[in-house]
């Protein structure tokens, strides 16, 4: 296979409010505005991706698509083929993406469960990197839950290129670039949004974000911690104001391609703990586990459907 994806870009979340929502991620989260249009927020990092983030303002909360870079235009084209030619759910053919978003040339495709995933190239970064000051760089990881992790896997591994890099009996880590996982599958009964982590630059930055997110009365959900199973990295979760989960991540590992991938049955014979420094001491917190699964968000989307069904009802 030579076409594939060699990177996360960032991801889009459909939020209730997009100026609360775009508050919180510019100052508790460290995130940079890049640009707006038609209900639409772009905001970066302090790296110089042109933005990892966008917030789509709507009446129902939820994922709205992941992104990833492609090396070239022609990998674009390559990937788009090979999604037709695999009968995939592919929105669109590849065309030229708005000034706002950073132009460059992509398309779009649903996996099999359903997300949006965008593919492109040639999308515009900034020509400075911002001072670290405990802000995220980039998206390092996005975890979906899925009802069938098999199907989904295949997905990803025949049209976009990734490769498996562990299952710890739940959860698959499969990769598309150096870092040990990019997407991961949680098991679940169906299709919806688990967590996505940005990346910091060191633990000294870990922290400094987790104290600014404190300064702004934001709970940790999970941590400090360091996962003792794949990937090994330093982890604080926290969940947004729409129900979210969002994670500071750093220290992940980097693997190539003579990395040793494990299924199930060894991570589940190791004696691990939910955290390689502190044991079982520090876990995750019910509401956090409840965010994850993403039942956080449909609660929340209901009472928004109840209170627009109550204010039609009486227009
Ligand atoms: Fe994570």
């Amino acid at each position: 296979m030579n076409a594939r994806v060699t990177g996360l870009r960032g991801l889009e979340f459909a939020v209730f409010d997009l100026d609360e929502s775009a508050a919180f991620y510019k100052k508790a989260w460290a995130l940079e505005e890049v640009s707006r249009s038609d209900g639409k927020l772009y905001m970066r990092g302090a790296g110089k991706e042109h933005h990892i983030l966008t917030l789509h303002e709507k009446p129902r909360a939820g994922l709205v698509a992941v992104n990833f870079a492609a090396p070239d235009r022609y990998a674009v084209d390559a990937l788009h083929a090979r999604a037709k030619s695999m009968a995939c759910d592919v929105v669109s053919a590849p065309h030229a993406l708005s000034k706002e978003s950073g132009g460059g040339y992509g398309f779009e495709l649903k996996t099999p469960e359903g997300h949006l995933l965008r593919i492109s190239n040639d999308v515009i970064s900034h020509d400075k990197a911002l001072g670290d000051e405990g802000r995220p760089t980039v998206l390092n990881h996005v975890v979906l839950n899925s009802a069938d992790q098999e199907t989904q896997m295949r997905f990803f591994f025949d049209v976009l290129g990734f490769k498996f890099s562990d299952c710890n009996g739940f959860m698959n880590f499969i990769r598309c670039s150096a870092n040990h996982h990019a997407i991961a599958f949680a098991q679940s009964q169906g299709p919806s949004f688990n967590h996505a982590a940005f990346e910091m630059t060191n633990v000294q930055s870990l922290m400094e974000g987790v104290g600014r997110m404190k300064l702004a009365d934001q709970e940790v959900g999970w941590g400090v911690g360091k996962h003792a199973g794949p990937g090994r990295n330093i982890f604080a979760y926290f969940v947004d104001p729409n129900g979210f989960t969002i994670e500071y991540t750093t220290d992940v590992d980097q693997v190539d391609d003579t990395y040793e991938s494990h299924g199930g049955d060894y991570w589940t014979s190791l004696p691990l703990k939910p955290c390689a420094w502190a044991g079982d001491k520090t876990v995750p917190k019910d509401w956090l586990r409840y965010s994850m699964s993403g039942k956080d968000i449909e609660d929340r989307n209901a009472k928004c459907d109840d209170v627009i069904s109550k204010k039609l009802a009486t227009a």
